[in-house]
């Protein structure tokens, strides 16, 4: 089938099935093109609570549909490749993660979204890269048990001052861990009147010469409002999809196009795989109902308190 006929076939099978199909804003084009909602961890989450349809299509990793599916469990939560997994999920294990709190029984568990679903029911409070700063900061301990994204947990310390107990050490990103200081001279060397916007799963001394670090959904409001015309970006190499789509009258290059540009998790889901899962209503996502529980308590929670 050709391209026009499946972006057709899908937005057909979304009618039939009452579906929504929410995409991370690093998925493909033609993927964002069928998309009901394009945006980041934080954003997709709100979005799979307040959908009325009846199937949830997530086009993006494992860990975000399995988010989905606690935050909606009635709901049917289709991933269209369940094998695109997380480096950075995978870093931790519940074991890990009790074994930190036996050691700091008084320090409160925040875990980053990007952990899979039996380790983040574990959780006292789930962050985003956009919310992890202000959740931390509204915490009353000093000390904080974070996870797994090791890069992100030095830029919570950085900007919070607080002591932050890593679990595990080193869990990274694939993509943004390789980012180097040399990447963002050479770019600012080739494009010098353009500012660099770089995600904080990258390394601390490569977002300390960032002009602006946010999640992915923070960067497209820099773009849009910054009242500047031409960036670097300093994340998965499909953002520069939805900031042509969000943001379509400035310029954008990427950090790098090298081996590390495209997140292979990412990449396993297509446009063909969104159809299928569509057309067949697999790969139905499970996970038990006490994880999911647990998990739409610890969000709630961290709601609450962003919103306290
Ligand atoms: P965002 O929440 O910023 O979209 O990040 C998700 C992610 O996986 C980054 O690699
Ligand atoms: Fe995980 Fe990095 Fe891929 Fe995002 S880009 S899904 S953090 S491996």
């Amino acid at each position: 089938m050709g391209n026009e006929d499946l972006v057709n076939e899908v937005l057909s099978l979304k009618r039939e099935r009452n579906a929504v199909i929410l995409a991370h804003n690093y998925m493909d084009y033609d993927i964002q093109v069928v998309a009901d909602f394009i945006g980041d961890s934080y954003d997709l989450a709100l979005r799979a609570m307040e959908t009325k349809a009846e199937v949830i299509v997530f086009a993006g990793v494992r860990f975000m549909a399995e988010q989905a599916k606690a935050l909606n469990y009635d709901r049917t939560v289709l991933a269209p490749d369940p094998g695109a997994g997380c480096t950075i999920a995978d870093a931790l294990n519940a074991d890990m993660l009790r074994r930190a709190r036996e050691e700091y029984p008084n320090a409160p568990v925040v875990l980053y979204v990007n952990s899979n679903a039996d380790v983040k029911a574990l959780a006292d409070y789930i962050v985003t890269s956009s919310t992890a700063i202000k959740v931390v900061k509204k915490l009353s301990s000093d000390v904080v048990i974070f996870g797994p994204d090791s890069n992100l947990a030095d830029y919570v310390a950085h900007m919070t001052g607080k002591r932050i107990i890593k679990v595990p050490p080193n869990g990274k990103c694939i993509v943004h861990a390789s980012y180097t200081v040399d990447m963002v001279r050479e770019a600012r060397a080739k494009y010098p009147g353009a500012k660099v916007m770089i995600h904080p799963e990258a390394p601390l001394n490569v977002l300390r010469m960032a002009d602006f670090v946010g999640s992915t959904n923070q960067m497209i409001e820099y773009a849009r409002d910054s009242g500047y015309d031409e960036f670097v970006v300093g994340t998965e190499i499909g953002m520069l999809n939805a900031l042509r789509i969000k943001v379509p009258n400035k310029t954008f290059h990427p950090l790098t196009t090298g081996p590390s540009a495209k997140c292979p998790f990412m990449a396993m889901v297509t446009l063909d795989k969104v159809y299928r899962s569509l057309r067949d209503m697999v790969h139905k996502v499970e996970i038990p109902k006490s994880t999911a529980d647990a998990i739409r308590e610890a969000f709630e929670r961290t709601r609450k308190l962003l919103e306290g």
